[in-house]
């Protein structure tokens, strides 16, 4: 694999499996979308998926990662990312983010989104959109040329504009044979510049927004990011190639791009 300042470039082929990877990834959090409700358990969400990746003989990517002990993040209302899959009933009005990932023939998919169980408030609804067009409009920047930089500046500029922040303490990032390479990516602008975009480089985008501070504590756990306020965060994730022909979503299912907002 060719590098560019630390970041790698990828081959056809190489995307090929990153897109399989990101396939089955997307399938898996179609599959929980399918049943999310109150009265489930986020344990529920850990089982579809480890299931899902048996079937399809890949590894979970989380799973073991830096110690993280389960496939899927499941991270409800305030809590931001890397909450724990659990026994706690879902309630209706809980907004669910899920965050996934596998790895297919040494190549990692990484993906999330978050669902509303059963019918949410107004706030929640809002929340949950601007972040999921804000991943979009960040999605948009992801052009050769173009600098990480104007992928945080203008998921930042759209989220603050619609009276939400973005997370500061966690960032998106390059994806390929490992799950963390370079580039990072902000979702808001950061000090520097950083790298310009070249095609064949993998990026996962995935603003983190809340309705009330970005500030974030850490739970004993070790793992389970919340709102330092105790208000909701949403969180969407998708890994994304620069191409020839400009940013192409790898984590689109069998069902295809699953987008709520336009
Ligand atoms: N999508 C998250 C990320 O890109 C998932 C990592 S969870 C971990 O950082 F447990 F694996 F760290
Ligand atoms: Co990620």
């Amino acid at each position: 694999m060719k590098k560019y300042h630390g970041a790698f470039i990828k081959n056809e082929r190489e995307i090929a499996c990153l897109r399989e990877a990101n396939r089955m990834v997307a399938n898996i959090l179609d599959a929980i979308g399918d049943v999310v409700a109150p009265g489930l358990t986020t344990q529920r969400f850990e089982e579809i998926a480890r299931d899902m990746c048996a079937t399809y003989k890949v590894k979970p990517a989380f799973l073991g990662y830096c110690g993280y002990p389960y496939a899927t993040c499941c991270s409800v209302n305030e809590q931001v990312v890397h909450g724990f899959p659990s026994s706690r009933l879902l309630q209706e009005g809980d907004i669910v983010s899920v965050d996934m990932g596998v790895v297919f023939e040494g190549f990692v998919g990484d993906a999330a989104r978050t669902f509303p169980v059963g019918e949410v408030s107004e706030e929640a609804r809002r929340l949950m959109q601007v972040t999921e067009e804000s991943l979009y409009i960040g999605i948009d920047k992801a052009r050769a040329g173009n600098d990480v930089y104007d992928i945080g500046a203008a998921v930042q500029e759209y989220v603050e504009a619609a009276g939400f922040n973005v997370v500061r303490r966690f960032v998106g990032h390059g994806v390929g044979a490992r799950m963390h390479e370079k580039p990072e990516v902000p979702n808001f602008k950061p000090a520097m510049r950083g790298l310009t975009l070249q095609n064949g480089m993998v990026i996962a985008i995935e603003p983190m927004v809340t309705a009330g501070t970005y500030e974030v504590d850490i739970l004993p756990d070790k793992w389970t990011a919340v709102t330092r306020d105790g208000k909701l965060a949403a969180h969407f994730e998708h890994s994304i190639a620069i191409t020839h022909d400009g940013p192409k979503i790898l984590s689109i299912s069998d069902r295809g791009l699953n987008r709520r907002t336009v």
